[in-house]
């Protein structure tokens, strides 16, 4: 029988246990190592269990190495002291959590969400107008339950499974082959007829409700920390470094979408569920073809009403066009399709206590009041803060500290507060003020009436502001450094290391020089230290889309940055133009406005933002340590029209002006929302007016619909 092991108490915030963490490695004495490699053995565990089990990690991976590596220095010094339960000995211990990384092909999209019914008719009249299809015209709309779990990318080559990837960020996933393979709704080979040759399948792999329960309970028995929700427990069991551990996990796969690379001639998304089921996947039994967004909304009901009694957790109903090539024709923006809508069930509610009303400073100045409440379980979810979006919403809700509140979250979305429990109010309560300087520097703050935002004014000198700009300038979207997490900036801002954009490109420069190098200091190793400046140095050659919306302008978000760079191509170029905009009389300013998709309130803020001598210095500075080459269009070079600035004028009749803008753009022309000097094409449809007329005087070529499909369908 397994003896029971008195339970340690052991709290990683023990004073005791914590003491000999600053001391460099080089000065520990032998009696400190010692207790320095017990500290280490137990909190690297205790991060490897959030990690690899519980999928919810406290520390960055840079932190985490730093602890292995500190682990293993001293174990170097002193090996006699090596411990039995030392994570350098652990078999199978995932010293390093590498899994290997896999482009996608394809990008993984994610899914718009909509919340009412009003959101979904107005998603397919959308649909509609995009294809032009007339108001009376019904389409066939597949509706799917939206399994709560996590995407992943198969492939297939002649029927073998070859390649197993998870979603990652859309466009580069990790290689989970090896745990896939552990899925027994996952076939290793297909059967059936017409199976391409080289096929890649997309699903949700989940863990049903029963085996997350049953998987708790032992885990329970076993001293094990148990899993949130299934989703968290599927997650945590596909990113397990041992496959052996996957394989005791019940995990399941339902497929929804597949690309056969070549010869497919399916016309529609449920004819391809279908192939799905024939060549030996599990598709969902409760998918439906619908005639009528009425058909839609009653599938919705049903599904939700039954929602508890199914075997899995769903957050809401996905819908597809039917039609292949309508999907085709609609595509994508920035990440998410327009053929598909994910329709949420109804954000959970909880009660709660407001016990603070934080002001935050972001990146522009704007102020936003924060909730911080007593923590509540919401959907699973612990939740202990929620926006209050504005001093307005406050006021409107008469939100109080000290008040009881009902919360909710609706998915990713941060938590809202719905509204207050009057009853409950203390009758000492009193209403919130909202302050009148803004409390990272004392700035003045300025409410424009009319408009919600108050702001602090004090742009370059708020050190929130400037904090916040950095963590916009490394995030995702922009120079996305890896190791440079939210936390590293703000330490490094507050030590005065990383104050401007431009010093974090001189900081492995600057950690040479320096009497306390980053490896010395707390939470960091020399391998952490040599990671961030890897991911630094890597990015000193960026795109110039990435380049301009990392320098954080007002308004101007990734799609945006696309649009400028695609439209001046080379920062020089982008720079001198918008100089020679400042004064409005000028064809650059003209040029500016005539972009779609930028109108005049964004274009002046554009223009403020490079008209301030600070913000060109900023540039300047950080011109000197990058390579930003000449944006190289994603879109296809070798068209009729690439490269060629077209307009659309009147009305078309085979295509909307939404499908033939994105159509242009796709083949690699720019489409302008006037004609000027700079126009290569004015396309006009029925009732065309001043813009025909322009093109006229300006010795513009004119082509009518039919000519312009021609030519595009000619490349
Ligand atoms: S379709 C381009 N269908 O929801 C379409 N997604 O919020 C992409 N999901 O990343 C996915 N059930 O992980 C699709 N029946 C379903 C789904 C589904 C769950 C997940 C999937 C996706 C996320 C988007």
């Amino acid at each position: 029988m397994k003896q029971e092991q008195p339970q340690e108490a052991y709290s990683l915030d023990s004073p005791e246990l914590n003491v000999f963490a600053h001391i460099p490695v080089d000065n520990l004495t032998r009696d400190q190592a010692a207790l320095e490699l017990s500290r280490l053995a137990k909190t690297i565990a205790y991060h490897d269990e959030l990690y690899f089990q519980k999928d919810m990690p406290q520390i960055s991976d840079a932190a985490y190495d730093a602890l292995v590596v500190r682990n293993r220095q001293i174990e170097n010094l002193f090996p006699d002291l090596r411990r039995e339960d030392s994570p350098s000995k652990r078999v199978g211990a995932p010293v390093s959590k590498g899994f290997k990384k896999v482009k996608h092909r394809i990008p993984m999209l994610s899914l718009e969400n909509a919340f009412t019914s009003d959101d979904v008719i107005n998603f397919f009249e959308r649909v509609r107008r995009f294809l032009s299809l007339p108001s009376d015209q019904e389409f066939p709309i597949v509706a799917e339950p939206k399994i709560d779990g996590l995407s992943a990318a198969l492939h297939y080559q002649r029927g073998k499974l070859r390649l197993a990837a998870t979603r990652g960020d859309g466009s580069e996933g990790e290689d989970i082959t090896e745990n896939v393979r552990c899925i027994i709704d996952v076939p290793q080979t297909l059967i059936g007829k017409n199976v391409p040759e080289s096929l890649e399948v997309r699903g949700e792999i989940y863990m049903n409700r029963s085996d997350f329960f049953a998987l708790n309970q032992q885990r329970q028995q076993e001293s094990e920390p148990e899993f949130a929700n299934p989703r968290n427990a599927a997650a945590g069991s596909v990113r397990q470094l041992d496959p052996t551990v996957t394989a005791r996990r019940p995990l399941r796969f339902f497929a929804y979408y597949y690309d056969a690379i070549s010869g497919d001639t399916t016309m529609t998304h449920h004819e391809a569920l279908e192939n799905l089921r024939r060549w030996g996947f599990t598709v969902n039994p409760e998918i439906q073809l619908c005639l009528s967004i009425a058909q839609l909304q009653d599938y919705y009901n049903s599904i939700n009403a039954r929602r508890a009694d199914l075997p899995y957790d769903i957050d809401g109903v996905v819908y597809k066009i039917d039609a292949l090539q309508w999907q085709r024709r609609l595509g994508s923006v920035g990440r998410t399709p327009r053929y598909a809508l994910a329709h949420k069930f109804e954000a959970e509610k909880a009660e709660t206590i407001l016990e603070d009303i934080a002001i935050q400073v972001g990146r522009t100045g704007v102020l936003t009041p924060v909730a911080h409440l007593k923590p509540v379980t919401v959907g699973g979810v612990v939740v202990s803060r929620a926006t209050l979006h504005n001093a307005d919403e406050i006021a409107r809700k008469d939100v109080r500290v000290g008040d009881h509140v009902i919360i909710q979250r609706a998915g990713d979305v941060i938590p809202q507060i719905v509204s207050v429990v009057k009853e409950k109010r203390l009758p000492e309560s009193q209403s919130f003020d909202f302050p009148a300087t803004c409390p990272a520097c004392g700035g003045e703050i300025v409410y424009v009436p009319g408009e919600v935002a108050r702001r602090c004014m004090n742009r370059l000198l708020c050190p929130a502001q400037a904090v916040e700009r950095l963590k916009h300038f490394v995030s995702r979207d922009a120079f996305d450094i890896e190791g440079l997490g939210n936390r590293n900036i703000e330490a490094f801002y507050e030590e005065g290391l990383i104050h401007s954009p431009v010093d974090i490109f001189t900081l492995a420069a600057r950690d040479r020089e320096s009497l306390t190098p980053l490896r010395a200091k707390e939470g960091w190793g020399s391998q952490s230290a040599a990671n961030l400046f890897e991911a630094i140095e890597n990015r000193r050659t960026i795109t110039l889309d990435r380049f301009i919306y990392a320098l954080g302008i007002p308004q101007v978000g990734s799609v945006t940055a696309k649009l400028l760079a695609r439209h001046y191509h080379t920062l020089p170029n982008l720079l001198n133009t918008l100089q020679q905009a400042q004064d409005p009389t000028t064809d650059a300013y003209v040029d500016l406005l005539s972009l779609d998709g930028i109108g005049k309130n964004m274009a002046e803020d554009i223009l403020s933002f490079f008209h301030e001598a600070h913000n060109l210095k900023v540039i300047d500075a950080l011109s000197h340590e990058l390579s930003i080459p000449a944006y190289a269009l994603e879109m296809s070079t070798t068209s009729a029209v690439s490269g060629k600035t077209v307009v659309f004028t009147g009305t078309l009749t085979r295509m909307s002006r939404a499908e033939a803008k994105a159509t242009a753009e796709r083949l690699g022309a720019k489409v302008a929302g006037s004609v000027s000097k700079k126009t290569d094409l004015v396309i006009v449809g029925a009732d065309a007016g001043s813009k025909a007329r322009a093109a006229a005087e300006l010795g513009v070529q004119v082509l009518d619909e039919n000519q312009w499909m021609a030519l595009i369908a000619a490349t």
